[in-house]
């Protein structure tokens, strides 16, 4: 039997990771695993038992006692749920106990996912490992623009700062960084929109696939 398809999409905040892993997933016929909600409804457990993200008790506890509708609830994004995110995700217990639950639904039928870690510690043998990214600015003002369409108006800096902070912590925390692996494919995807990001994406698959 072959081993499913796995394709990993790591990169930083609004390099397009998620856009791009959702259409793929759509055109391939696999399943699509958003991994940073886990790590978002971590962080929302340990926010509204009235915790501190930074609090590896509160943060283990929160992880242990994920529940699959963790993952569907509508409050799971904001700079808020960022930064909580990016705090728990920095703890080794809490990305251990993801661990498991991560690695077995790309085993089941294969799998696009999206993350930090995939290519590097979730996924290592994935067939395909592309790191997303683009430049800061770029990146701030997408998540700008789209704090602005939902009618939160906030100056284009405090959205790079945010951001810029959230990215510094997951690429120096000392368990599972945010790292392109040695043999993922580099896609920059500044001055490109959603669709030349997704053409250009299956043009580097393609090429590694026949390969
Ligand atoms: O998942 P990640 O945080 O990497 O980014 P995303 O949520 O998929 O995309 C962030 C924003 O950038 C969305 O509003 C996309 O429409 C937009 N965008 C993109 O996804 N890809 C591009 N090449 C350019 C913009
Ligand atoms: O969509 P965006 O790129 O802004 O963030 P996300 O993918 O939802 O991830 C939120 C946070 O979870 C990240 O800043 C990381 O700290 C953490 N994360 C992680 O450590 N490992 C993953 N595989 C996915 C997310």
């Amino acid at each position: 039997m072959t081993a499913p398809v796995v394709i990993a999409v790591d990169g930083p905040a609004a390099a397009g990771k998620g856009t791009l892993a959702r259409r793929l997933a759509a055109e391939l016929g696999l399943p699509y695993l958003d991994t940073g909600l886990l790590y978002r409804a971590v962080a929302r457990r340990v926010l509204l038992s009235g915790g501190l993200p930074t609090n590896p008790q509160a943060a283990e506890a929160a992880a242990a006692a994920l529940t699959p509708e963790d993952l569907q609830r509508p409050d799971l994004r904001g700079p808020d749920m960022d930064q909580g995110a990016s705090q728990v995700a920095a703890q080794p217990p809490v990305r251990a106990l993801l661990l498991d639950f991560q690695r077995n639904f790309a085993a089941r039928n294969g799998a696009v996912m999206d993350g930090r870690d995939i290519g590097t510690v979730v996924c290592p043998d994935a067939r395909v490992k592309l790191f997303v990214t683009a430049s800061a600015a770029a990146r701030a003002e997408r998540r700008w623009l789209e704090r602005q369409a939902k009618g939160e108006p906030i100056p284009l800096e405090e959205v790079a700062a945010e951001m810029a902070v959230r990215d510094a912590r997951d690429a120096a925390r000392d368990v599972a960084p945010m790292r392109p692996a040695e043999d993922a494919l580099v896609l920059d995807t500044t001055g490109l929109d959603a669709d030349a990001a997704y053409e250009a994406a299956l043009q580097l698959i393609r090429a590694r696939l026949d390969a």
